[in-house]
Formats: C-alpha cells, structure tokens, sequence
C-alpha cells in the first residue's frame, strides 16, 4: 500500500521567520514528486513537515492510504523515511547502518542479512560495508543514505538533495533505484532537486518554492513546457529569479 500527503494552508514559522506559508497541495501515491525552488524557499522546511519533525504553526497535513486518512503516531512514522539533506549516518559501519532499522523493526537474521547485502550491492557499497561510516566521502554517505533508507521499504520516501554530492555514475544509480521504487513497489517518492534535469527526467510531478509559498505545481511536461506563472518559467529556464 502506498500513501498520499495533502497538505492544506500548511505554514511553519521559525520564531518571527515564516519558512513557508500557507502552502496547498497533494503528493499522490506511487509518483515520483519534486520540490524545486531556491536556496531558502522553505524546500527542506516542507520535507521536516511532512516527516513530523516540525510541527506547522497553521494549516494541517494529512496522510492518506487506500482505506482512507490514516493517524499520526509511529506506525505512521514506520512507513515513512526521510532521507536529509546533510546525510546523516551513526557511527559505526556501513554494514550496521542499513541493518540498525531493519532490527528496529523486527525482521529475522537472515532477513536482515539479505537486505543489507542486497542495499550495498545496490548503491555499490559492498566493498566499503565495514568501513566506518565517518570515513565515506560525500557522495558515498549520500549513496548509504540512500541505500539504508530504501532497504526499510518505505510507503512514503522524502528525499532533500539526495543527488547533490554525488558523481555522474551515482547519480545515475540513485535515480534508477528511485524509479525501481516507484515502479516496483508503488512508493510514494517526494524529492528535493536544483537539478532541473534531474526533475525532468524522474519526476511525474513538479512543485515550484518561493519564499516559502508555493507557486505553481502540475504535471512535469506542462510545468517545463507551458508554466503558467512567469516567475516558474523563469526559474525552469534557469534564469534569475532572486
Ligand atoms: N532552524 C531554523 N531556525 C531559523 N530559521 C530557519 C531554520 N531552518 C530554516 N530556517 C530559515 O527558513 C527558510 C527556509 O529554509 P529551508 O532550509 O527550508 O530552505 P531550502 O529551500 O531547503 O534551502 P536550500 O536550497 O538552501 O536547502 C530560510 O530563510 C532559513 O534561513
Ligand atoms: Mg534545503
């Protein structure tokens, strides 16, 4: 089963600092979405919103499944994972890092072993699995990030700038396991990208930030190709827009 998010007037304010602003929308099931937007539009600010670690000052998000809204609590929290925007590992191995939240949730030995082989292989980690995980380079922390967060299986995956230290091959990798995701399991995917490449070749939808409020959003062949609002067509063109 996959999960849906409505979001509807959602704001989150930082002090006196409002980060996003009345913002409306949906991220359907089993589609690939992405958050565009420049630096300090408020892209990571809705991602923590919608992973339940900020809590909106007004406005409200809701979750949804095929039998309808489904509650907050942590049997929410357990099918979905966030993936942050500065990789965030324990210190131990690699190895342990992907196998820590399969334990959490109770699989099997074995089981547990298969997965993680499985996710190293996957992001080309093998050969570090017992490396520590403060040794990795950027783009290889991004990669077990990536990784451990998609051995859980999550119904609803957010993912901040899960590409931005990543070499070319990497990326390639990264978005190949994200259409797998989409495509095999029906996960619900919501990303944030200032690749707008990236956006056009994996996302089925796109979401434009600015100063916290939300543009425009709509299918990705329309917001490239026919953008309604100047200020997208702008920033999909890749021109100034501060
Ligand atoms: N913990 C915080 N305390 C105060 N202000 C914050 C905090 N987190 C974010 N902000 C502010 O909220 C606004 C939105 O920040 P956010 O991190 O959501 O932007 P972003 O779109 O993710 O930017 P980037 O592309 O640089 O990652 C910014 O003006 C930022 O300075
Ligand atoms: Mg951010």
């Amino acid at each position: 089963m996959s999960l849906s998010v409505r979001l509807d007037g959602t704001g989150v304010s930082y002090g006196p600092r409002a980060a996003l602003k009345g913002v409306t929308c949906g991220f359907p099931a089993g589609k690939v979405s992405a958050i565009l937007g420049p630096n300090g539009s408020g892209k990571t600010t809705l991602m923590r919103a919608v992973a339940d670690l900020e809590v909106p000052g007004s406005g409200s998000i809701a979750y949804l499944d095929a039998t309808g809204p489904v509650l907050p609590g942590l049997a929410l929290m357990r099918r979905m994972t966030l993936v942050s925007q500065r990789a965030v590992l324990f210190n131990t191995t690699v190895y342990n890092n992907i196998a820590y939240g399969l334990k959490a949730r109770g699989l099997s030995a074995p089981a547990i072993k298969e997965r993680v082989a499985e996710a190293l292989d996957a992001g080309g980690l093998s050969h570090l699995a017992h490396a520590r995980a403060g040794t990795l380079s950027g783009g290889e922390a991004q990669r077990a990030a990536l990784v451990r967060a998609w051995a859980l299986r999550p119904e609803l995956l957010l993912l901040d700038e899960p590409t931005a230290s990543m070499d070319p091959a990497g990326v390639t990798l990264a978005e190949g396991l994200i259409r797998r995701m989409r495509d095999e399991d029906g996960t619900t995917v919501v990303m944030v990208t200032h690749n707008l490449f990236q956006a056009r070749r994996l996302a089925d939808r796109v979401y434009l930030l600015y100063a916290g409020e939300l543009v425009e959003h709509g299918d990705t062949g329309r917001m490239f190709g026919s953008p309604r609002e100047e200020l997208t067509r702008r920033f999909v063109s890749g021109e100034e827009v501060y």
